[in-house]
């Protein structure tokens, strides 16, 4: 069976995020939506809000969403993966990419990285432009699900 994690902090989860869920779950047996408790980043949204948002959207049958603290690898192995799924936008993203894949390979040897193309359409996309754009009560179509937008302007909007 292969079992795949797509990690991140998701703050918020954004409709590029929503392709490469949709995508990936067509390539994998079970597709782990993992979603960091403790990022290096402060997060705007707390961990419970981040998985609730995910579980709201209508995801494809194989996809479970699940928060984790500490290594992703440790994580990984708990859950029985041994495939990443990572989203790339653009060039920019690919070093930082291939850096966490490289770790994490170390770290887990069996460990093996999937890049998706993020779609054309969302390669400007990020949470933090959408926090941005929520924040001061802008448009968020096309940009987060539609089912999210008055949760996540009702959280940010100043
Ligand atoms: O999409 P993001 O928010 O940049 O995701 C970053 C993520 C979650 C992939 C990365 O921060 C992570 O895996 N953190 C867990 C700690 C860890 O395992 N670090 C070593 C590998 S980077």
């Amino acid at each position: 069976m292969k079992i795949a994690v797509y990690p991140g902090s998701f703050d918020p989860v954004t409709c590029g995020h929503l392709d490469v869920i949709k995508r990936a779950a067509k390539v994998f047996d079970k597709l782990i939506v993992g979603v960091l408790v403790n990022s290096e980043k402060e997060c705007a949204f707390s961990s419970k809000m981040r998985v609730d948002m995910i579980e709201k959207l209508s995801l494809p049958q194989n996809v479970e969403v699940i928060s984790f603290d500490g290594l992703l690898v440790n994580f990984m192995r708990e859950n029985n993966a041994n495939i990443l799924v990572r989203g790339l936008r653009a060039v920019s993203d690919y070093e930082y990419e291939c850096q966490i894949a490289w770790i994490n390979k170390k770290l887990m040897a069996n460990c093996d990285t999937f890049f998706i193309p993020t779609a054309e359409e969302y390669a400007y996309l990020s949470s933090s432009i959408v926090r941005e754009i929520a924040r001061y009560n802008g448009d968020l179509t096309g940009l987060v699900p539609e089912e999210l937008h008055s949760l996540i302007k009702d959280k940010l909007e100043v």
